[in-house]
């Protein structure tokens, strides 16, 4: 009986190590921390994507983002100018901490930069749908994290989900709520996006 229960302590152990030796492997050594309350995320920052809208004429230099779409049928059906339903953006942002647009020298990938699409989802006015990632790429932080989700651009505020991330972001989790922070005409929006997340690996 004694050698039995010495034996099989001796497998669980196997067995326990075994597990921890596997999480290790997936997480880089990592602990999965999840926030017991919604008040209380495990990490929380702001940051500042800034589109700027190929107008189609003179600003190639500097546009981060451009249609990728020709308007719909249903689209010039409802407006002549053909602006909302389909229209599919496509971006490679910068993101900033501060709110100011740092003026890029040719060449510079900015630290943080926010890659994907949106697409107008309404035909009589607009609303989107936003699929993104943050790229971080510097000596603070590296990896990705990845939004989606209804952009309800009539509400002030709109949640939209952290379904995942890479690096230091490790299959996060979480709630980024965006609000319109500044705009010039239809060239370029600043949107402010408050990330709180709620499962980090730490
Ligand atoms: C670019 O073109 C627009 C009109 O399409 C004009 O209003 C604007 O001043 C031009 N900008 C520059 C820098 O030339
Ligand atoms: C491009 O950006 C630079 C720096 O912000 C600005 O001085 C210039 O007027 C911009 N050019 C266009 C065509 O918008
Ligand atoms: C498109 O046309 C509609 C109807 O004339 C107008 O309300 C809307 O502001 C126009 N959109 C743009 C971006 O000019
Ligand atoms: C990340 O930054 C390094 C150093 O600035 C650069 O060499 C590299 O190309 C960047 N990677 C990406 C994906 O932007």
């Amino acid at each position: 009986m004694q050698g039995l229960a010495a034996s099989s302590m001796l497998s669980l152990t196997v067995v326990v190590a075994v597990f921890l030796i596997g999480m290790a492997d997936h997480s880089d050594g990592r602990r999965r921390v999840i926030s017991s309350s919604s008040n209380e995320p495990c990490k929380e920052m702001t940051l500042y994507l800034h589109d700027i809208l190929y107008n189609g004429a003179n600003n190639s230099a500097n546009a981060t983002s451009a249609a990728a779409t020709k308007p719909t049928a249903l689209s010039t059906t409802h407006w002549k100018n053909g602006t909302f339903f389909g229209t599919l953006v496509v971006f490679n942002d910068p993101v900033t901490v501060g709110k100011a647009l740092p003026v890029a020298e040719a060449g510079d990938e900015p630290a943080i930069r926010a890659q994907g699409f949106y697409f107008y989802d309404k035909k009589e006015s607009y609303n989107a749908w936003f699929g993104f990632s943050i790229v971080f790429n510097s000596t603070a932080a590296t990896g990705t994290i990845n939004l989606m989700g209804a952009d309800l651009m009539y509400e002030v505020t709109r949640d939209i989900s952290v379904v995942g991330g890479t690096g230091d972001f490790f299959m996060t989790r979480g709630i980024a709520t965006l609000r319109l922070d500044a705009y010039e005409g239809t060239v370029y929006f600043r949107l402010q996006m408050d990330i709180k997340l709620y499962e980090c690996y730490i």
